[in-house]
C-alpha cells in the first residue's frame, strides 16, 4: 500500500535532514532547505509553470505525458528532498547511447530514478534485453506506467518495459550485464553507497556494467571506485565500465 502524502513528506524530510546534517552540518542542511523551498515557490508562479512544459515535444511527438510541466504541487515538493523531476532531452539521450559500445541485446537497461518514464520509452528503440525504471515517488510512477502501456512505436525494438516504485537505495540489482542510467537522482552518501553495492554485486557476479550519467554533478563518488573505470565524458554525461 502506498503512502500518503503527509507520510512520504515527513519521511522524505527526516531522510534527507539526517543525510544533509550529516554531510553539511546543521548549519549547512538548514540553508540548503531554505534554498530548495524557496525554489519550490518560485518554481511554483504561473511564468515558470508554463516554461515548464518547454520539454512537451517528445509527448507531442509520441502522445504521451512526461513533462515536467503537468507534474503536482506535492510530487513537487517531495523532490525538494529526492531530486526534482526533469525529463532527459531525447537528442541527448541517443547521443548517449550511441556511445555505448555494447551488444544492446545482452544487456538490461535500468535508470534509477527513472520518473515518468521518458528514459524507458526511449530505451525501447534499442534492442534492449529488458528494461526497468526505478522511481520513488508514486505520482511519477505512476505516470510512468500509463506512459509504458500508451507507447506506440513502429520502431519500437524492445517490449519488455517495467516501472517499479522503490527507493532506488532499496533497489537489487539484477545479476545480468547492466547499463545503469543515472540523472542525479541521489545525493552524495547515497550515491555512494550504491556504488558499493554495485561493487559487492560485481564482486558476487562479474559481469559487464556501464554507467551512463547524465549531468555529472558527483562524479567522484564513481571516480574514486577501484571497479570502475571512466570510458568517455562530454561536458553533459560522462561513461563509466567495470574494470573486467
Ligand atoms: C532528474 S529526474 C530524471 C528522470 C529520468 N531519469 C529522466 O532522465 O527522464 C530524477 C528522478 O529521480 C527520482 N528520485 C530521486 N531520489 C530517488 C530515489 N532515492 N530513488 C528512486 N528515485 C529517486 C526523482 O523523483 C526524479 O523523478
Amino acid at each position: 500500500m502506498s503512502s500518503s502524502f503527509p507520510q512520504q513528506f515527513w519521511s522524505g524530510l527526516r531522510n534527507w535532514w539526517r543525510e544533509q546534517a550529516d554531510a553539511n552540518g546543521l548549519t549547512g542542511a538548514a540553508s540548503l532547505l531554505a534554498r530548495n523551498l524557496w525554489g519550490f515557490v518560485r518554481d511554483s508562479t504561473p511564468e515558470r509553470r508554463r516554461s515548464r512544459y518547454g520539454d512537451m515535444d517528445y509527448d507531442w511527438e509520441h502522445r504521451v505525458n512526461t513533462t515536467s510541466g503537468t507534474v503536482g504541487w506535492q510530487a513537487r515538493l517531495l523532490g525538494c528532498f529526492h531530486s526534482p523531476y526533469q525529463p532527459t532531452e531525447p537528442a541527448l539521450f541517443h547521443e548517449m547511447m550511441a556511445s555505448l559500445p555494447i551488444a544492446f541485446d545482452t544487456f538490461t537497461f535500468i535508470d534509477l530514478g527513472s520518473g515518468k518514464g521518458r528514459t524507458l520509452l526511449m530505451a525501447s528503440e534499442y534492442p534492449f534485453r529488458k528494461i526497468v525504471g526505478v522511481e520513488i515517488l508514486p505520482e511519477l510512477d505512476r505516470a510512468a506506467q500509463e506512459n509504458i502501456q500508451a507507447y506506440k512505436s513502429p520502431t519500437q525494438q524492445c517490449s519488455e518495459i517495467q516501472a517499479v516504485c522503490v527507493d532506488a537505495r532499496d533497489f537489487e540489482l539484477p545479476d545480468e550485464p547492466l547499463v545503469l542510467y543515472l540523472f542525479n537522482p541521489l545525493p552524495e552518501a547515497p550515491l555512494r553507497q550504491l556504488i558499493e553495492r554495485l561493487e559487492k554485486s560485481l564482486a558476487h557476479s562479474p559481469r559487464a556494467v556501464w554507467i551512463v550519467y547524465h549531468n555529472p554533478l558527483l562524479e567522484p563518488a564513481l571516480a574514486v571506485s577501484p571497479f570502475l573505470e571512466k570510458a568517455g565524458s562530454t561536458p553533459y554525461y560522462s561513461l563509466y565500465r567495470n574494470s573486467l
